[in-house]
């Protein structure tokens, strides 16, 4: 019998020494001490046909090397658990010195930042933004801006109709019916805003386009406050060497009405790229506000005068970033708009 424990130890210890991997190790204990199949449990079993005399030191002896067993496997699955957590450190190791990830934000499209670039200047002027329907009737894009029924900006081509009498509006120009009618004169709003018109998209059109109305109705408003309000517009855009000129022009509904340029803010006037060698860059139309559109938004054309402007931010925009394709600001390809 104590041969048989003493082999059995040596065995022990053999297998002990061998075991490499975690689950030979679960294995070392599943054999050993397992409380049905183990083999020091088959040991303790075969004690029973042993005499009471011989049974009594077997059983000492089985014991001793039980706990031996146990203290060993405790050890070794011990180490095993150590060992895997210091595996586990190294392969999930953060190296603190390495640079953090980017989190890519999104940010403003470059139109927005241009229309708020232009409501920064025109709020500290003293103006309000106001807000128009892009839905509009007939009434509000053309009647009340004194467009006679036979104009051709009426014409089917050149406006999104959704039925007789709603389309989608051709012109922030509605705004100014909607601003008179809301408050009272003095007033002083810009309304900035989509507009949508039955061009084919080229390098320079889209259906779906962005302007800035400007309206200011007063007492005693002249053709020099227009002037001197789209210069300091000008100036406070561009600097104070960009000159600006105004050339005569027609629209329904502003008489005299204009359009204005400014020189060149890339090349100064000597003619580049950028304007086409023009030396200038065409703002958009502006005019005093006809009498026919105060009248028909209440307003005594006897008592106030006023100025109205719209241009376009998109062309603008193109400009100041020299996009050869205006669809280039529609289409939101993130590779175009990261790098504003
Ligand atoms: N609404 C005109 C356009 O779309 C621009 C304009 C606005 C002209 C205000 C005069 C006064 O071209």
């Amino acid at each position: 019998m104590t041969n048989r424990l003493t082999k059995l130890r040596t065995d022990f210890d053999r297998e002990l020494a061998e075991v490499r991997t975690d689950a030979a190790a679960s294995e070392l204990r599943d054999r050993w001490v397992g409380r049905k199949n183990g083999l020091l449990a088959a040991e303790m079993k075969s004690l029973g046909k042993l005499s009471s005399e011989e049974r009594r030191t077997a059983g000492q002896q089985l014991n001793e090397l039980k706990d031996y067993v146990e203290a060993e496997i405790e050890k070794l699955l011990q180490v095993v658990e150590l060992r895997r957590v210091a595996e586990r450190l190294v392969k999930e190791r953060i190296d603190v010195t390495l640079p953090g990830r980017r989190i890519i934000a999104g940010h403003l499209h470059p139109i927005t930042l241009l229309r708020q670039k232009v409501e920064d200047i025109f709020v500290s002027l003293g103006y309000h933004i106001e807000d128009g329907p892009e839905i509009e009737t007939d009434f509000y894009n053309f009647d009340a801006l004194n467009i006679p029924a036979n104009h051709p900006a009426r014409s089917w081509q050149d406006t999104f109709y959704l039925n007789d009498h709603l389309a989608l509006r051709s012109q922030t120009s509605n705004v100014q019916i909607h601003a008179m009618q809301r408050r009272k004169p003095p007033l002083r709003v810009i309304a900035p805003g989509r507009v949508f018109r039955r061009d084919t998209p080229d390098a320079t059109h889209n259906p779906m386009f962005f302007q800035v109305e400007g309206l200011v109705v007063d007492r005693g408003i002249t053709l020099g406050d227009l002037k001197g309000t789209i210069e300091e517009f000008v100036h406070r855009m561009f600097g104070p060497e960009i000159k600006t000129r105004f050339r005569p022009s027609y629209f329904p509904f502003v008489e005299p009405g204009a359009e204005s340029d400014f020189l060149c803010f890339k090349c100064g006037g000597s003619g580049c790229r950028v304007c086409k060698s023009a030396g200038w860059i065409e703002m958009g139309g502006s005019g005093m506000v006809h009498p026919n559109v105060l009248r028909t938004a209440g307003i005594d054309p006897e008592e106030f005068s006023g100025f109205a402007f719209g241009f376009g931010l998109d062309r603008l925009c193109a400009k100041m970033y020299e996009l050869d394709d205006i669809r280039l600001l529609y289409e939101n390809d993130v590779r175009f708009l990261e790098q504003f």
